[in-house]
């Protein structure tokens, strides 16, 4: 059995309201005790175990908080579009019509590109404090070209989502309806053994609500979970179909109706917000107050893709979720750390308990405050996955 004692904790994020009452259920002057990959125990530093402790480690009174859970991100693609992102800045709207020129790009690259650029983003991931990502097709759009996306994702992450219904291709630009066949068909067919999720861009330009039952539906009669783009461009029925089918999370959710609050909040779909999307497109960021005094499970992720977010920075999106939608900086932890892994349905990462995954950052900082405090400058001193340090 290996064990590792990190001791001397300045404060400790665990996200179990059982040490302090509070959502980040917080320690101050914390150890943390580490064994084959899980976390073995968490609580005050005096009380510390001592016996049997192969390793310890001073974390010099540092900040320790669960590694982010990125639940989503589309980081299988080919070249980038920062012409479109500076015609923006300058005053153009963003549109779903841009997604068609990483489709071309994609298509042309090799697998191994793809692949290549895939672990160069998650290891940047990484290096910014993630330990999970969740990674998704929607820029191959052809049989083979989804399922090579999703093969390359799932030799990155186990959390897997066909996207095969991001637009419509332009090869079936006159026939919509044979696409939406081939989505639900032969292509789902080709992508099941590589994918755990079935998402669909429910939005203007992109696929309708009809669509987008009849495509999470054949995903589930499969064993996919579905999970659904929704309400990014404006209001719809996105969030209600989400409900209906018992949806992981509904991502976006920038335009919300009181009705859809009301369905949210009694149901077990989390609602995930992406203000890296609202930061890149120059759109008004959503207020997140709504949802949380309706007691809806509000998750952050980074949405990482060349179109509408280009950032893997999870620190970011933090303190772009306090500065500008109204999160308090602890909703905005609690979000893209615990927050993400409900929104993947994942009791095992995303807080520090006993048996759960060791998966931490220790930042160089003596609050988790200092996330949004400090924006722009990488806090991140050492990150570990599954008890291992990978930075
Ligand atoms: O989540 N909204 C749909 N899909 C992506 C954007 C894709 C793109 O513009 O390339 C998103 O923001
Ligand atoms: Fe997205």
């Amino acid at each position: 059995m290996t064990s590792t004692l990190i001791t001397n904790i300045g404060q400790l994020v665990t996200n179990d309201p059982s040490h302090d009452g509070t959502k980040l259920g917080l320690i101050k002057d914390a150890a943390l005790l580490i064994e084959d990959g899980v976390i073995a125990w968490a609580g005050p530093n005096s009380q510390a175990p001592t016996h049997h402790i192969k390793k310890t480690i001073d974390a010099e009174s540092k900040c320790i908080v669960p590694g982010y859970v990125d639940s989503h991100t589309h980081m299988i693609f080919a070249g980038d579009r920062s012409n479109e992102f500076r015609a923006r800045m300058l005053g153009e709207m963003y549109s779903a019509g841009g997604i068609t020129s990483t489709v071309e790009k994609t298509r042309k690259a090799s697998s191994e590109l793809l692949l290549n650029h895939a672990q160069f983003l998650s290891a940047e991931a990484n290096a910014g404090g993630t330990t999970t990502i969740e990674i998704k097709s929607g820029y191959g759009l052809t049989l083979k070209d989804e399922q090579r996306s999703l093969e390359i994702a799932r030799k990155i992450s186990d959390e897997t989502t066909f996207l095969g219904a991001h637009v419509v291709p332009v090869e079936y630009k006159d026939s919509p309806h044979d696409y939406v066949d081939l989505v639900c068909g032969p292509m789902l067919e080709a992508v099941q053994p590589y994918a755990k999720w079935i998402d669909v861009f429910c939005d203007k330009g992109a696929f309708s609500v009809d669509d987008a039952r009849r495509i999470l539906k054949a995903g589930i009669a499969r064993g996919l979970m579905p999970r659904l783009h929704a309400n990014q461009l404006q209001e719809g029925q996105g969030i209600a179909l989400g409900v209906e089918l018992d949806a992981a999370s509904v991502d976006h959710v920038s335009h919300v109706s009181e009705e859809d609050i009301q369905l949210l909040s009694t149901s077990n779909t989390v609602a995930t917000l992406l203000p890296g999307a609202e930061f890149s497109t120059r759109s008004a960021y959503p207020d997140v107050r709504p949802l949380l005094e309706a007691s809806i499970t509000v998750a952050l992720a980074s949405d990482c893709n060349p179109g509408s977010s280009y950032t893997t920075s999870m620190a970011f999106i933090i303190a772009v979720a306090v500065r500008e939608m109204h999160f308090s900086p602890e909703q905005a932890v609690w979000s893209a750390t615990m927050g993400g892994a409900k929104a993947l349905r994942r009791n095992d990462i995303g807080h520090l308990v006993e048996g759960a995954c060791a998966d931490f950052q220790i930042l160089n900082a003596p609050s988790y405050i200092h996330l949004a405090y400090r924006p722009g400058v990488n806090l991140v001193e050492q990150v570990w996955r599954n008890g291992l340090q990978l930075i």
